[in-house]
């Protein structure tokens, strides 16, 4: 009688298991989906992706073509490998697929409400997105930072000496990390040094956003099965909220701050971010222009330390250990800065449009490591005919801009890392060229793409201008480890240590 019982539901679920697959295949073929590998019953294409997913899709891509479709769980997915591809998507379907998939990490405290990465695509996005263009990010606000942004780098310089000093090296990821931060930080609230090695309070705002970032970035189940989500089975959820209290009050505590200091009359003679976000302060009434919530303030100012920090630090550490492994291209950048700049000279913001070989370097460098090599996932947000496919609304949109940067199709001897093919080329990262999408490209695209290329020239150029660069003992060029760590931006899996020396005209 038990056996009977027993074998009677193995059957029943082998019967849904095998039902699952056929119709899964039927399905996919019958509706004119692009090629993708075969999926599981119930986990899809889970399993494809590893550790290193812009890796394994995009050699899952040189097996199924540059347009892959793959089920994680409950949610389809488009994967988008090759910048014929790209072009088509963001010249021709921009609108369809400009809207944002949202992961339950970034739904704690309300965070996707008030935030403009994760925003659906509506009112809110494009009021956020209207102030950023035409309040924050302009040429004018930009230059106008410009002294704070140098007083970031040379803290940020001077504690890489002082830990030299101390160690013999220094773990480069670390400090420009903290320089990245305090670069933001200055912009956003005329605040110097947010963040100090030697100040508890500070880090303690960098230690728990850099943790918050990281649960972001971990593969969540619950966000490929919905039905799993009050189970919250990783702890994912309960574990960002925690990590995101603390940097929102920190948030919180400024936006405060600044409210009571202009209640009492003290207005900043140079208007930062902070002040230009509160003259949108409000709340949204029907049928009045949007306007943002002190919540959604502190989400938007927390936002831009999140957006900048961890893609500028990367982008850093990657171009310095391609410099160390290419001595011959940071001999070329260090000749460039002598004769433009001048031995004796510091590096200011308007040297650096003067210096085309390091701005190829940099495109080099964000060629071949782009910080957020999938981009944000998008979703899209009607059935939409895509490149002769039919693609169904809600479908998650991955764009692999790592593999399209290594798309020998593209680019000629795509894995060396050569500065010098960009030298009598137009290919910029600015959203046209789309073998180079690093900042991605349409209405999504990076908004802080002009402070942030700021920030990776002058912090570039004054770590080379200011140090003799070398490797540690028993390492060479051609032992570095370059392996890749894949998290909420692409980082260096062993962090880079050098040996710095101050060069001899900056110790005069
Ligand atoms: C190395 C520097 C940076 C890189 C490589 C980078 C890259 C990106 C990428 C790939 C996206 C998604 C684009 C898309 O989906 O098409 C993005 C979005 C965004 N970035 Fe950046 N970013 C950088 C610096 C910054 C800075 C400095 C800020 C501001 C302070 C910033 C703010 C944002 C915001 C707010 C979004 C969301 C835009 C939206 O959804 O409308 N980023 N960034």
């Amino acid at each position: 009688m038990e056996w009977t019982l027993a074998s009677t539901i193995w059957s029943g679920i082998c019967l849904a298991i095998a039902l699952l697959v056929i119709k899964n295949k039927v399905w996919s073929s019958s509706k004119n989906r692009p090629p993708g590998p075969p999926g599981w019953p119930i986990i899809g294409n889970f399993l494809d992706l590893g550790a290193a997913p812009h890796q394994s899709l995009a050699s899952l891509s040189r097996k199924y073509g540059p347009v892959l479709w793959l089920r994680l769980g409950a949610t389809n997915t488009m994967v988008v490998s090759s910048a014929e591809a790209a072009m088509d998507m963001f010249k021709n379907h921009d609108l369809a697929f400009a809207d944002r998939k949202t992961n339950e990490a970034m739904r704690v405290h309300n965070y996707y409400k008030g935030s403009m990465a994760f925003a659906r695509y509506g009112p809110y996005w494009r009021m956020l997105r209207r102030i950023s263009t035409t309040e924050l990010f302009t040429n004018n606000r930009i230059n106008g930072t410009e002294d704070l942004r140098a007083k970031g780098i040379e803290k940020m310089t001077k504690w890489m000496w002082e830990e030299t000093q101390e160690k013999g090296s220094v773990g480069v990821a670390r400090f420009v990390a903290l320089g990245s931060f305090n670069v933001i930080g200055n912009v956003t609230l005329t605040k110097d040094n947010i963040v100090d090695p030697q100040l508890e309070a500070g880090t303690e705002f960098f230690v728990s956003l850099t943790r918050a970032i990281e649960l972001s970035g971990l593969p969540n189940v619950s966000d490929f099965y919905p039905f799993l989500k009050w189970l919250d089975p990783q702890r994912i959820r309960k574990n960002a909220e925690k990590a995101m209290a603390h940097p929102l009050n920190f948030a919180s505590g400024f936006v405060k701050e600044r409210l009571l200091a202009r209640a009492k009359g003290q207005i900043n003679e140079k208007k930062d971010f902070l002040d230009v976000m509160l003259e949108f302060k409000g709340n949204q009434k029907d049928g009045e222009p949007a306007q943002m919530s002190e919540q959604n303030i502190n989400i938007l100012l927390l936002e831009l330390f999140l957006a900048a920090t961890d893609t500028s630090a990367s982008t850093i550490e990657w171009a310095m250990a391609e410099l160390l492994r290419n001595p011959h291209v940071l001999k070329n950048v260090e000749d460039e800065l002598d004769q433009v700049v001048g031995k004796n000279a510091k590096v200011t913001e308007s040297d650096i449009w003067k210096l085309p070989y390091l701005q190829a370097v940099v495109k080099e460098t964000l060629r071949l490591h782009p910080p957020v090599p999938l981009l944000v996932p998008r979703r899209c947000i009607e059935d939409t005919e895509y490149m002769g496919y039919s693609i169904p609304k809600d479908t998650q949109v991955l764009v692999n801009v790592w593999a399209i940067g290594r798309d020998p199709a593209s680019w000629e001897d795509p894995l060396s890392f050569k500065p010098e093919r960009f030298l009598n080329s137009n290919i910029d990262y600015k959203g046209q060229h789309y073998q180079l999408l690093p900042f991605g490209a349409g209405r999504r695209m990076c908004v802080g793409v002009m402070l942030g290329q700021r920030m990776l020239y002058l912090s570039i150029a004054s770590l080379v201008h200011t140090f003799e660069w070398a490797l540690e003992d028993g390492v060479t060029p051609e032992t570095m480890d370059m392996r890749e760590m894949f998290g909420t931006s692409l980082r260096k899996a062993e962090p880079l240590k050098a040996v710095l020396k101050l060069k001899v005209a900056q110790k005069e």
